[in-house]
This record gives structure tokens, C-alpha cells and sequence, in this order.
């Protein structure tokens, strides 16, 4: 019910406000802050983003903010709050550097935290499970303060990580946005490339961005509309954006943005990655992965342009393609 919700919301205004208290006053605090001091954080960023912590402690949130029994099952139920078949609660993010996660409208959904202490074998990240208020796919961290930060978007940046968001932030780029420990959706990519003309992605220089950046290629292309632009970075092996900026700075790092390859580019160096193209083994094989992907497309620009490319790429002609299009094309002059 709407009821539900808004108590829902303040509850989680409040847990955040919580966790941003003991950054202040729990006794890791001077820890935490060291190690955000570290990462190059400067308070305001901090702020900013509403950056907190989780105390180490099993029942810290519980005891404040669960005091009843109606308090302490909503907890639960927004997964703040984990309870045992012994009937015991206690708290779900435990020494964790903790980051807000909000909707478009600025309120808190989600908690993202990143493990402190280093003997805890938990995983390195830890997100909010779904609940009620909280459906992954539909979000991106950074998106609210991006819109906060920026009356006209030029541009988004897409990336890996929270802290990837938080270091780019601090060196004065205030467009990036991470998708939530899941790979970018079809959501992600609509709700992007419907706030702002331009989109690039910029995942880590590893196997797993670069893939993850394939699967944002193909998750954008039904939302390729006349007049938006798709780019891709790929950064050095071992780099994220926020080693990267720490590195080299703004300057060097929106060069990169600037640098960018076009998604037509990545689109095919991708699909012949492992195909010879000298054989017909190949164009035949060429052909029929990039058909279907190019016609997803709703840009009759874009479309005919990698119509075009495909073409030559298997030494046939643009009217010869057409014969094999689910709805063939008036073609351009
Ligand atoms: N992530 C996650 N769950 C994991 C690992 C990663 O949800 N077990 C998500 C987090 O949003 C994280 C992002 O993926 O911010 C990037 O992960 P990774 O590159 O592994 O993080 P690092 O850059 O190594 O993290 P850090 O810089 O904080 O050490
Ligand atoms: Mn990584
Ligand atoms: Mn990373
Ligand atoms: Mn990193
Ligand atoms: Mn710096």
C-alpha cells in the first residue's frame, strides 16, 4: 500500500542516516575514515553521496532501529535485517563501508557496503537483496546524484562499481552511474539513453568488463534511437575508472570519453572476433549473427549504416542483404 511504502522509504532514510552517524562516532570510525582518506575521498564526496558505515557489531541497527516488533520485522523485510529459524535477528550489512543507493526521485532503495575489516572471508561486496521497494535491473547507483549534479545531462557514464562512481565524482566528473553488482539490463540501457543523447560505457580492463560491455551492447540496441549516440572505453588491463582517475586525472580521463570507440566499431570487431573472414565458412557465419542483432535497431540511420558495413564485410551488396531482412528496407540514396 502506499502507507507501506512511504513508511517503507523512511525507514531506509533513516537506516542511512544511521550508518552516516557511526562514520562519525562508532569506535572503527577513525578506521573507516582513514581508509576512505586512502581511496582519495574528500568529506564532501562522502556527503555527497551519503556514505556511511555498518557497525561491526551483530545487532547494531537492530537494537536502534528495531526496538519493536512491527520495527524489527520491517527490517526485516527490507533485508536490513536477516532473522534466524532460532528466532534471532541480526543486522545484514556487518563492518561495511556502506553506500545509499537511490531512485530517480532521491529516495534510499538499497544499500550497497564493501567489507572493512580484511579477516572477514564475506564477499567483497555485498548489495541489498530485492524486496518490495528494490528491483535491481530498474536501478543505477549515481543516477539520482547525476541528475542533481547537472541541469542538462550531455552525457552518462556507465561503469562497474560504486566506487568507480564515487572516485569519478570527486575528480569533478558527475555523470557516471554503475549498474548494481548485475550486469547493465535492458532497463539500464533504456533509462539512460532516455535522460541523455549520449551514453558510453566504461567497464574494467579485464575479461569481465569486456564482456559485460557486449552484453551492454546488445541490451542497447532496441533503444537506438536517430540521435543517440553508444561508445565504448576500454581501459588498460588491471584499470577501473577510479584507479584510472586517481592516476591521471580528469584531463587524461575525459580524453578517453572524448576517444571513445563508436558501438558500430566494437559491434563488429566483437562478432568476427574468432570467424575468418577470408572464408565463406565465415561471411555466412558473420551474416547470420549480425542480422538479427542489426535489426533490432530502431534507427533506420544506424541500421543502414551497419547494413552497409555488413555488406562489405562478406563482399556482397546492400540490395543483396535485403533479401534476407525479416522486413526488408526502402534503401537510402
Ligand atoms: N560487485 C558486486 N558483488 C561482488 C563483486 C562486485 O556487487 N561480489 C559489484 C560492486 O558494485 C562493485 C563492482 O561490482 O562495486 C565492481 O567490482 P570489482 O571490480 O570487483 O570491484 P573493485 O574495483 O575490485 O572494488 P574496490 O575498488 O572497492 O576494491
Ligand atoms: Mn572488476
Ligand atoms: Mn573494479
Ligand atoms: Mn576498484
Ligand atoms: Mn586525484
Amino acid at each position: 500500500s502506499q502507507e507501506q511504502k512511504r513508511s517503507d522509504y523512511d525507514l531506509m532514510e533513516q537506516t542511512a542516516r544511521y550508518y552516516q552517524q557511526q562514520l562519525r562516532h562508532h569506535a572503527n570510525a577513525q578506521l573507516v575514515i582513514d581508509y576512505l582518506k586512502g581511496r582519495g575521498l574528500s568529506g564532501q564526496t562522502v556527503k555527497d553521496f551519503g556514505i556511511g558505515y555498518a557497525p561491526s557489531e551483530w545487532e547494531a541497527l537492530c537494537q536502534t532501529l528495531g526496538k519493536n516488533p512491527k520495527q524489527k520485522q520491517q527490517l526485516i523485510e527490507l533485508k536490513l535485517a536477516t532473522q534466524k529459524d532460532n528466532g534471532r535477528t541480526f543486522d545484514f550489512f556487518r563492518d561495511r563501508l556502506m553506500f545509499p543507493i537511490r531512485d530517480r526521485r532521491g529516495r534510499v532503495i538499497a544499500f550497497g557496503g564493501r567489507i572493512m575489516g580484511q579477516d572477514d572471508n564475506g564477499p567483497k561486496y555485498l548489495n541489498s537483496p530485492e524486496t518490495r521497494i528494490f528491483h535491481k535491473g530498474f536501478e543505477l547507483y549515481g543516477f539520482y546524484e547525476a541528475k542533481q549534479a547537472h541541469k542538462k545531462l550531455e552525457q552518462l557514464l556507465i561503469v562497474e562499481g560504486y566506487m568507480d562512481v564515487v572516485a569519478l565524482a570527486e575528480h569533478d566528473i558527475k555523470y557516471a552511474v554503475a549498474a548494481l553488482g548485475t550486469a547493465t539490463t535492458n532497463e539500464h540501457m533504456q533509462m539512460l539513453l532516455r535522460a541523455t543523447d549520449k551514453v558510453v560505457c566504461c567497464y574494467d580492463g579485464d575479461r569481465a568488463g569486456r564482456d559485460a560491455a557486449w552484453r551492454a551492447l546488445e541490451n542497447a540496441l532496441p533503444h537506438l534511437k536517430d540521435g543517440k549516440a553508444l561508445k565504448f572505453v576500454f581501459l588498460p588491463d588491471g584499470e577501473d575508472p577510479d584507479s584510472l582517475v586517481q592516476q591521471e586525472g580528469k584531463a587524461a580521463f575525459e580524453q578517453r570519453l572524448v576517444d571513445a570507440r563508436d558501438f558500430s566499431d566494437v559491434f563488429f570487431s566483437r562478432l568476427s572476433d574468432d570467424i575468418d573472414l577470408t572464408q565463406d565458412a565465415g561471411k555466412a557465419k558473420l551474416l547470420s549473427l549480425a542480422l538479427p542483432l542489426i535489426e533490432k535497431i530502431p534507427s533506420e540511420f544506424y541500421q543502414e549504416n551497419l547494413l552497409e558495413r555488413l555488406a562489405r564485410f562478406i563482399g556482397r551488396t546492400r540490395e543483396q542483404l535485403n533479401a534476407k531482412l525479416k522486413t526488408p528496407r526502402q534503401q537510402h540514396r
